[in-house]
């Protein structure tokens, strides 16, 4: 299956703008999953809670899954897009898997940095995995990327691949990311986006890794551009490293515990 991310820089609260640049990187390419980068309907660096309260939408009335539930079925792909959630009167930094079908699942990010502590509830809806008709995929957000837990975990739910719309502004993630990957046995596709809000920059670097922690295509810092790989989800499902080692059967849990108590969400 073809993969691509869309990395863009999203404008503060312009929902047409920023449809508007997604449909233009589309046609650049036909593939079966497209990943967007965090909060790609609203833009990041909220000035209030308020501000961000007035940029979000909620899930099922939302002009911009609208438009990407449209796409799906015009050509019939899958999205994972970073979304500034409403649901009443609380925020959710979100991710969404879109279909053919509509809505498939939706991910709320568990880990939040800096001002999103002040404007967004942490996720409460665990770390779901999705069967899609492409494979098993798993969801996480940006800053996520520092807890080695929340990977492994996903892995251990069977995703294939773990999908990660980012605003990085950090150097780190790019860095580690590609580790995540090997040490699990999964695809990894962080889409990052690119531009200045504010006093923050972003990082780009967009990067899709394959089980063996192998960059496949790796993005520019600073330019809205479509990367694509092409990739065997099914690879994902042999977790063996030699012929006497797999990731996850080798595993001490007698010594460090495990997460399998966890898994039933
Ligand atoms: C981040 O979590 N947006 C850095």
């Amino acid at each position: 299956m073809k993969i691509s991310l869309i990395q863009f820089e999203p404008q503060l609260g312009n929902i047409q703008a920023n449809i508007d640049a997604i449909a233009h990187l589309l046609d650049e390419s036909e593939s079966h999953l497209y990943v967007l980068p965090e909060l790609a309907n609203s833009g990041y660096n909220f000035d209030s809670k308020e501000q961000a309260f007035n940029y979000s939408e909620s899930v099922d009335n939302s002009i911009f899954l609208d438009y990407l539930k449209a796409e799906a079925i015009n050509r019939n792909t899958f999205f994972v897009t970073g979304f500034c959630e409403r649901d009443d009167d609380k925020l959710y930094n979100s991710s969404v898997l879109i279909g053919p079908n509509g809505i498939i699942g939706i991910y709320r990010k568990l880990h939040l940095f800096l001002n999103e502590k002040d404007i967004f509830e942490p996720g409460d809806k665990g770390l779901p995995v999705f069967d899609t008709p492409l494979g098993k995929i798993g969801m996480l957000i940006c800053f996520d990327w520092m807890f080695p837990e929340a990977w492994r975990h996903l892995a251990l739910k069977g995703a294939q691949i773990i999908a990660h719309p980012s605003n990085l502004v950090l150097p780190y993630c790019q860095k580690v990311m590609p580790s995540y990957s090997l040490i699990n046995r999964c695809f990894i596709a962080t889409c990052n986006r690119i531009g200045t809000e504010k006093n923050l920059t972003f990082t780009g670097q967009s990067v899709i890794a394959d089980i063996n922690g192998d960059v496949l295509v790796e993005g520019t810092m600073d330019k809205s551009q479509l990367i694509s790989a092409d990739i065997d989800l099914s690879l994902a499902l042999n977790k063996s490293i030699t012929n006497r080692n797999n990731a996850f059967e080798d595993r001490r849990t007698d010594v460090y515990g495990n997460l399998n108590s966890m898994l039933d969400d």
